[in-house]
């Protein structure tokens, strides 16, 4: 048979029976395992890794400090209570209420400290890679793979990472949002200034309608200019950045550590976006999709201001016959190159 002890008996005092006790082995199983949720959260989204410990902390000191309102309170006032003496029904139930909380309060602040441990130690396991500032450019047409690329880059060198076709999707959604037309250069440029970044993650930016708006306003040198500063911001993170678009070798960061140029054949690309049509349900043909994608090349390799092109730097990465793991590794495998081959890069 177990022998019952708690966590707190067995640090007053230490005996064999610890090591048995569901008391002690509980928290410590559940405790592990918050370290390894943290670590894989962290690993997978570091975004939303910091959310949950921030909302896991403050619960923790919310339930906290309710306990320890209501336990001040029976000190002060009620002594008995904590005595043990008989009270009232109400008196009963605050006080078995603020030691219930007080003891979830305390498990739920070790356990986010054991999940805030596996993210951190995630990040120490990832710093030798990115102890050193590493910029990123990664350029490429539509559905070339280049954000699913650029995205895995980031996380595996635990960089920043700014997918740059958003900041003109949000702009030609903020002139139609307005009431105004998308060729309206003036209206187009005064949208761009005022881009409020926090929005960038509006679903609606997604689709292929978005990208096609984007790309009439994205021809405008007032647009472009005025989402300069923004970009080059992201891009002088301490840690360095991971941006990916049209012009970033070439424009945004000229003097980037590593340029990458993303691309497939225009078939391959209409393939995968007829799938992700097809997914959603909506009714297109692979046809459409083709002559959509063939447009927005010609748009965007034939504007007169950064057009896409790769930098003369630039290796290119074809994904025409590559999956997403074989790109991301192909591209991982240029930076690791780069790096080895680029010292100085390193010491920026
Ligand atoms: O990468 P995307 O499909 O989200 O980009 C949408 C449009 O924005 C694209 O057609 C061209 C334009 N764009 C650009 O001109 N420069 C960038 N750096 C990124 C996007």
């Amino acid at each position: 048979m177990l022998n019952f002890v708690t966590f707190m008996e067995c640090v007053n005092a230490p005996n064999s029976t610890c090591l048995t006790s569901p008391g002690v082995l509980a928290p410590v199983f559940l405790t592990l395992m918050l370290v390894a949720v943290g670590a894989l959260v962290a690993r997978r989204d570091r975004k939303r890794f910091r959310e949950l410990r921030a909302q896991g902390i403050w619960a923790s000191f919310i339930i906290l400090a309710y306990s320890v309102v209501v336990l001040a309170y029976f000190f002060l006032f009620a002594p008995d209570a904590v005595l043990g003496v008989e009270q009232s029904q109400i008196g009963n139930m605050l006080w078995i209420s603020a030691i219930f909380a007080y003891g979830m309060g305390v498990a739920t602040l070790v356990g986010m400290l054991g999940f805030a441990f596996g993210g951190w130690l995630v990040k120490r396991k990832r710093t030798p890679a990115t102890a050193q500032r590493l910029v990123v450019a990664i350029d490429g047409p539509a559905a070339s793979g280049k954000g699913t690329v650029a995205k895995r880059i980031a996380q595996h060198f635990g960089l920043p990472c700014l997918d740059t076709g958003l900041l003109y999707r949000a702009v030609a959604r903020d002139v139609v949002a307005k009431g105004g037309a998308l060729d309206d250069a003036n209206a187009a440029a005064a949208a761009a200034r005022a881009l409020d970044a926090a929005t960038l993650d509006d679903p609606n930016l997604r689709g292929p309608a978005a990208g096609d708006a984007a790309s009439i306003v994205a021809k405008m040198p007032a647009v472009r200019a005025a989402l300069l500063d923004y970009q080059r911001r992201f891009a002088s993170d301490r840690r360095g950045a991971v941006l990916d678009g049209r012009d970033i070798g070439t424009v945004i960061c000229p003097d980037a550590d590593v340029k990458i140029f993303v691309t497939a054949s225009a078939e391959e690309r209409a393939r995968r976006r007829h799938r992700e049509h097809d997914a959603r349900g909506e009714a297109i043909t692979y046809e459409d999709v083709l002559a959509d994608i063939r447009r927005r090349d010609a748009r965007d390799s034939g504007r007169e201001i950064a057009p896409l092109e790769a930098a003369a730097d630039a290796i290119t990465i074809d994904t025409t016959t590559l999956d997403a793991d074989a790109a991301f590794a192909a591209a991982r495998d240029v930076i690791v190159a780069k790096i080895a081959s680029n010292p100085a890069a390193k010491k920026q």
